[in-house]
């Protein structure tokens, strides 16, 4: 009935149960103890942390004082941070060098300013809130000039002002519309642009949670819980980076993947055989297209068992493994968290012996429908099961797998809710919690016990994990996709700003699947968005059961020479991504970043949502249509080179790019350099030779280069390769200064073709101290030179 009009019936209008919240009232005692401050109201308990001297926690529980531990995800611990202490009439000051926390008094609010004592989080009329069905809230001024970005994986556009997000992970196979609402992940963060100045907040809580940012009518907007504590984290900013370094200091980084990771990775729902698995690769390289990874999903198994291959299916899989891996291709297989319930399945057994799965407060397993039919699903709150889960992996290692692609884990059931019954009461390491308060880290969680079981028994190995499910910090486990697509331009439209808010919510990694999951792709869709793709941080074609098979080749030569050209180009790439990624391993910055994080300054950026950079200087414009072959791209100031044609472009306006089937448009800032790899068949394959292109400023620039074995973690012991390269551009001479920082790992390629753009060639070229000869091809001045 709710797919008809039914559902806007008069009689069906709901009231909104937000009259019935309490205000928390004014102030009644304060109290200091070491590192912490609390507050006791007329109606609740709250208490001020600082984690840094830019983080502060909030924290208040109606009931009794609040509870401090107990966050799934968090990675910092309070700091022993300088806080001068202020207490006037009506208000408290607890001021760091970063930021300054106003208490006021009568009725208690709270109001957060930078070091320069402009305003960052206000309340006024309302704060915080609770009632009688145990919701928490806080309302939080909003003024006409604010942005809001984050919130993990939504639909729609960019900014989120005027959305209202739901975080319930939800396994949603219908489109995705701008309205629909939640998906897979909950990720309840978000940054607030104010004037150039950026914010975030983050509001640790598992339950059902709802963010209000629909502020235009009534000057506030809100977060509010279905249960549990108000417990949430300011970022004091200032930039955009800074908000994002902040965000992941509390709940964690990305660890650096393993290079296969960032490959092209093919999927299909299901490549059922191992003789088809066979024909699959045998294509890419009768065809020359690189690829690092095939996907098995679910019919790789024996009557979709977790932990089993189907002995008719795949009779022999660790040959299949150890061919692929020869030819440098790597198996991605699909592993859910629904178990069989089946008495001779070792796997059900085990779980039913052990005592690992969800139950009921009444001791009687919850059973639910999923792929295999009756599954149980194992407790992934109690650290046995998550251990349990983890060895279980040596079923796939043993066999050379590195990485594991889990599905279903909001988690998904086949029922009218769509998961697991709420009432389930989980382990929770001895301190029992229902599902309806741990339903949002279940697929975190499982994402953990998958990561950590994987990574013990690799070796040193990485471990590629790739989740549809998570929690704010699923990003120290997995990858995320952006679960089921459709083949429609529109849903390759909203991929960018999926993407985008994605990675201002700490996920650096992630990617939706290229040529759209349900429904029919066609030629010129999967080029368009392998263009695309070839610039997401993960990169997946993948489509489902009962649709037309989308490898690169499946629409005719015209498409698919267009499509090679495209993951050919990702491989030219790797270099500049991986460095990229390791950058966002260290500090939280996205991969893939909105244009307003390099100009937080430039209204113009606020909105942008159809166009992106790479790291801070590569502009990427994919063509978002059928049948169009113009765009408008937007380049903030100063000047930017076409990367094809090498043409210089004045930024500050629009222009209008030409971009026939075969074109993506791409643009690069002047005073950027970047690597390129020569391209390979996959990751496998050393690259043996580098170019260095450079695009010359008049300020001198830097970049360094980095590369390691890709595959352990020895780079933690200081063994990689980092080579700074420095460009002066001075009296319009070029001069280029290599310094070699690290080489305890040595790249096999040992060779540079150095490339620079824009200059005309009656300069000099100077390379450490030397004047060097130089060619002239294409408008570019070009030399080779070994580190
Ligand atoms: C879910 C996943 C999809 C997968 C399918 C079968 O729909 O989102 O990627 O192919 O299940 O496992």
């Amino acid at each position: 009935m709710q797919d008809t009009s039914f559902a806007i019936h008069p009689g069906k209008q709901k009231t909104s149960n937000d009259s019935t919240f309490q205000d928390i009232g004014s102030l009644v005692e304060f109290n200091q103890s070491n590192y912490f401050y609390s507050f006791k109201t007329e109606r609740a308990h709250i208490s001020v942390l600082f984690y840094r001297n830019d983080i502060v926690r909030v924290v208040m529980n109606p009931y009794n004082e609040p509870e401090l531990g107990g966050s799934y995800t968090l990675e910092l611990k309070p700091q022993d941070v300088d806080v001068k202490v202020e207490e006037h009439d009506e208000e408290i000051f607890l001021s760091t060098q970063k930021m300054k926390v106003e208490v006021q008094k009568s009725p208690l609010r709270i109001n957060v300013y930078d070091a320069e004592g402009q305003s960052i989080v206000s309340e006024g009329k309302q704060g915080m809130a609770f009632n009688r069905e145990g919701h928490v809230i806080c309302y939080k001024e909003a003024f006409a000039n604010d942005h809001y970005y984050g919130f993990g994986e939504k639909t729609g556009f960019l900014d989120k002002r005027g959305e209202k997000y739901t975080m319930w992970n939800t396994d949603v196979y219908a489109p995705h519309n701008p309205e629909t609402d939640p998906l897979y992940e909950s990720i309840p963060f978000f940054m607030t642009l104010r004037d150039g100045q950026t914010s975030g907040i983050f509001f640790d809580n598992t339950f059902k949670s709802t963010f209000d940012m629909r502020v235009d009518q009534t000057d506030y907007y809100s977060f509010k819980a279905e249960g549990g504590q108000l417990d949430y984290y300011i970022c004091a900013g200032p930039s955009p980076k800074h908000v994002m370094e902040q965000y992941t200091s509390l709940t964690g980084r990305m660890p650096l993947p393993p290079k296969w990771g960032l490959g092209y990775h093919q999927s299909r729902y299901s490549y059922e055989t191992e003789e088809e698995v066979r024909e699959l690769i045998k294509t890419f390289s009768e065809k020359d297209i690189p690829v690092d990874a095939i996907h098995l999903d679910i019919h790789y198994m024996n009557g979709y068992r977790v932990f089993t291959f189907d002995g008719s299916r795949f009779p022999n899989p660790e040959k299949l493994i150890s061919d692929m891996k020869e030819k440098g291709i790597r198996i991605v297989p699909i592993v859910d968290p629904g178990v069989k319930v089946d008495a001779e399945y070792p796997i059900y057994q085990e779980g039913v012996t052990n005592d690992l799965f969800c139950k009921y407060i009444e001791g009687n397993i919850f059973f639910g429908d999923v792929w295999p039919g009756k599954s149980a699903f194992p407790d992934f709150t109690k650290e046995q099961a998550r251990k349990w889960w983890g060895k279980k992996h040596e079923f796939y290692t043993d066999k050379g797998i590195e990485g594991i692609w889990n599905d279903m884990n909001e988690p998904a059931v086949f029922n009218e809710t769509k998961t697991m019954d709420v009432e389930v009461m989980h382990d929770n390491d001895g301190d029992p919690k229902t599902h309806r308060e741990l339903h949002n880290v279940y697929g975190y969680l499982m994402g953990e016990a998958t990561y950590e079981g994987m990574k013990d028994l690799l070796n040193g190995k990485r471990p590629f994990l790739l989740t549809r499910a998570g929690y704010a910090g699923v990003q120290k486990y997995a990858a995320v996709w952006t679960g089921d697509n459709r083949s429609f331009w529109e849903h390759l439209e909203m991929a960018i700003p999926m993407c985008l808010n994605l990675g201002l919510s700490g996920v650096a990694y992630s990617g939706p699947d290229v040529g759209g999951f349900a429904h029919d792709s066609n030629g010129e869709l999967l080029a368009r968005w392998t263009q695309f793709g070839a610039f997401t941080p993960f990169f997946r074609n993948h489509s489902a059961i009962e649709f037309v098979y989308q490898e690169p080749w499946q629409f005719g030569e015209k498409y698919e020479e267009v499509i090679k050209k495209y993951i050919q180009l990702r491989y030219k790439w790797l270099p500049h991504l991986y460095k990229l990624f390791k950058d966002a391993s260290e500090t939280g910055v996205p991969v893939m970043r909105p244009l307003f994080m390099e100009y937080p300054n430039d209204e113009e950026t606020y909105q942008l949502f159809d166009q992106f950079l790479i790291g801070s200087n590569v502009m990427i414009a994919p063509v978002l249509r059928p049948g169009v072959n113009d765009r408008m791209v937007y380049l903030p100031e100063g000047v930017w080179y076409d990367y094809w044609t090498g043409d210089k472009l004045e930024g500050g306006k629009r222009i209008i790019a030409h971009a026939e089937l075969d074109h993506l448009p791409i643009y690069v800032k002047s005073g950027t350099i970047l690597p390129e790899a020569n391209v390979k068949p996959s990751t496998a394959h050393e690259v043996d030779h580098m170019t260095i292109h450079i695009y010359p400023d008049e300020a001198s620039t830097s970049y360094d280069l980095y590369d390691d074995d890709g595959e352990t973690f020895n780079y933690e012991q200081d063994d990689y390769f980092s080579l700074n390269i420095t460009v002066n551009h001075e009296d319009g001479n070029v001069s280029v200064d290599t310094t070699v920082n690290n080489q305890q790992y040595q790249p096999k390629w040992k060779d540079i073709t150095y490339v620079v753009h824009g200059i005309s060639s009656d300069v000099q070229l100077v390379y450490n101290g030397q004047k060097v000869d130089f060619e002239e091809r294409n408008g570019t001045l070009s030399f080779n030179k070994s580190w």
